[in-house]
């Protein structure tokens, strides 16, 4: 082991490396910013792998942002390439899903060469939903009809939950044009950012064997981040960890910067 590895405990003060080297089970760390969340979260994947024997592959890392995630692996790199141990996969809840999906897609009606569409995508798509009837006006823009389409599916609200739920002209027409975008999605075997987070809640909760392989895959799972994660991947995590429980999560509920996606303060509260 390098000589840093062996150190690890030094470059951290008494309650980061009471976080670092607390046994197995779940951990929740609220912190400010800038007090060194995301260290913690570097510093138990050097640990768990170092000190606790872990395989690299047994270990998963999420956090919301590519930049988030890319400044985690480098910090993890650092710590870990002296000792020539290999990095655990760290990388972003959508890009972890992708990965989900390419494998074990077809169980949720995916094709395996399924496209994925960016936001420039969707609102092209939007628009076309909006051509036929009058379902465009000035209140309802294909820009807000799109943020309320991704409003609804982070709430995991089905089409026809959306169709029945509809109160006023406004969130009546949103719904139609919601029902409109999702039939043509499916229709081409596309996928939008959002329902990669979906099909994987609906891939995990509903097809056991796929939910066994993944919560023997990861047998620690670790979340920087957490204020931002939305109920999907609340739930996301909560499927893959429930069994084993070995699940840490650090995050600043001061900062919470994608409310607007669905992120929600509550799966702070209710880890
Ligand atoms: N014990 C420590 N010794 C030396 N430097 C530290 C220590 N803890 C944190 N730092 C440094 O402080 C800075 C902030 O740490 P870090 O990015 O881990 O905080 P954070 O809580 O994740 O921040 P943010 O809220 O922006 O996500 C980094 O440069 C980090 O290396
Ligand atoms: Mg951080």
């Amino acid at each position: 082991m390098s000589a840093r590895l062996e150190h690890l405990l030094d470059d951290l003060n008494p309650s980061q490396r009471e976080a670092v080297i607390a046994g197995d089970g779940p951990l929740l760390v609220l912190a400010g910013a800038g007090s060194g969340k995301t260290r913690v979260i570097a510093y138990r994947i050097a640990w768990l792998l170092a000190h606790r024997g872990l395989s690299p592959r047994s270990l998963l890392a999420v956090t919301f942002t590519n930049k988030a995630a890319g400044e985690m692996k480098r910090r993890v790199e650092e710590l870990l390439a002296p000792a020539g141990i290999k990095s655990p996969l760290i990388a972003t809840f959508h890009s972890v899903c992708v990965r989900i999906l390419r494998q074990h897609g077809t169980h949720v009606g995916l094709p395996s060469h399924f496209t994925i569409y960016d936001e420039d995508d969707r609102l092209a798509l939007v628009k076309e939903c909006m051509k036929d009837g009058e379902l465009a006006d000035r209140s309802l823009t294909p820009s807000t009809a799109a943020h309320r389409i991704s409003y609804l599916k982070n709430q995991m609200t089905a089409v026809s939950e959306a169709l029945r739920d509809a109160r006023g002209p406004w969130e009546k027409k949103a719904a139609l044009v919601y029902s409109r975008y999702d039939k043509r999605l499916r229709e081409t075997g596309a996928v939008d950012f959002d329902d990669l987070l979906l099909l994987v809640v609906r891939l995990l909760a509903e097809i056991p064997e796929v939910l066994a392989w993944y919560r023997g895959l990861w047998r620690s799972v670790l979340v920087d981040e957490y204020q931002d994660t939305n109920r999907a991947q609340y739930r996301i995590v909560r499927l893959l960890t429930q069994e084993h429980r070995n699940i840490r999560v650090v995050g600043d509920s001061d900062q919470s910067i994608y409310k607007w996606r669905g992120a929600d303060v509550r799966n702070i509260l209710d880890f």
